[in-house]
């Protein structure tokens, strides 16, 4: 059971190793059958901006499971298309009984700025969580937990394995959170992608431009969706095909394939290879999203509970 306390999930640089660590081997404890708590007295919002499949759906089963009510907060149907702020929004959810809020956004910063709102001045009715479900290009936390709960399981140590992640490093919130995480596990990181999606403030990795020698020596290789919707301009997927397209034939005999979803078949990993026996690690980590969400749940209403049972 875990027993740090955690009151908001803003980003991978606010948890603890300890936390981490923690949500990971409770989430794989209850893969391996434990019983989520009961929190039948809890009440999320699931207030998502932008589109969503796995996180949307892995945090409302992770919900189901732990007993608790959630509701999906429709922002286009909801008084902030009348000009309310998102501060006030949460304070009113908040006075109306909502324990924790799902937030999905692209807007950078929101979900800390809210958080710091309420320390810094304006207070909240009565305490409620901020869980960042993805913000912007910058912070995607669950996915990265979710990711290291799926790394951890397939390999037993992390220290000294070689990871390369592929693609639109410069838009991903999914890469920058888990280099975040992984690189505090010891694991060694190659982001192999065109000039046009590198981001080379990204500290601690390796950069390169050739997949073939990037490839060398990786235990994991994770790939990353386009992001069309943040790209000024044209994306050059004839070049990216060539030159990053992983297949059967590129992908090193000994690495797993991950993709945080959703893929664009065929651009990012050819169909045949996402189809085969080697594809299958990236629907383990859609099925790891929801012990991850639980055992992040869980945390998080009983540090509302003054650390005890729900
Ligand atoms: N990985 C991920 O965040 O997928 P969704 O956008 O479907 O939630």
């Amino acid at each position: 059971m875990c027993s740090a306390k955690l009151e908001n999930l803003i980003d991978i640089k606010s948890l603890s190793t300890e936390e981490i660590s923690a949500i990971a081997d409770r989430a794989l404890e209850i893969k391996c059958g434990a019983k989520p708590l009961s929190c039948k007295e809890k009440h999320a919002a699931m207030i998502f901006f932008e589109n969503s499949t796995r996180t949307y759906f892995s945090f409302e089963m992770a919900l189901n499971k732990l007993g608790a009510s959630v509701y999906n907060f429709e922002t286009s149907k909801s008084s902030l298309s009348k000009g309310e702020d998102f501060f006030d929004t949460v304070n009113n959810l908040a006075a109306i009984g909502f324990d924790a809020c799902i937030i999905r956004t692209s807007e950078e910063g929101l979900i800390k700025r809210t958080i710091e709102e309420n320390q810094n001045g304006r207070k909240f009715f009565k305490k409620i969580a901020l869980i960042n479900a993805g913000e912007g290009s910058s912070a995607h936390p669950t996915q990265a937990l979710l990711d290291f709960v799926t790394i951890k399981e397939k390999f037993s140590d992390l220290n000294g394995l070689n990871l390369v992640i592929v693609g639109d490093i410069r838009h991903s919130r999914v890469a920058k959170s888990n280099i975040e995480l992984l690189n505090r596990f010891g694991v060694k990181i190659k982001c192999v992608a065109p000039k046009y999606f590198m981001d080379e403030t990204i500290k601690n990795v390796e950069w390169c431009d050739n997949m073939d020698e990037a490839f060398e020596n990786a235990d994991i290789v994770m790939a990353l969706r386009i992001q069309k919707e943040r790209i000024q301009g044209i994306v050059e997927f004839e070049d990216y095909i060539k030159n990053y397209r992983i297949t059967e034939k590129n992908l090193p005999k000994n690495a797993i394939l991950m993709h945080p979803g959703p893929v664009n078949r065929d651009i990012e990993v050819t169909s045949g290879l996402l189809d085969s026996k080697r594809g299958e690690t990236i629907m383990t980590q859609a099925h790891n999203g929801v012990f991850t969400r639980i055992a992040i749940l869980e945390m998080i209403f009983q540090s509302q509970n003054g650390g005890a049972n729900v």
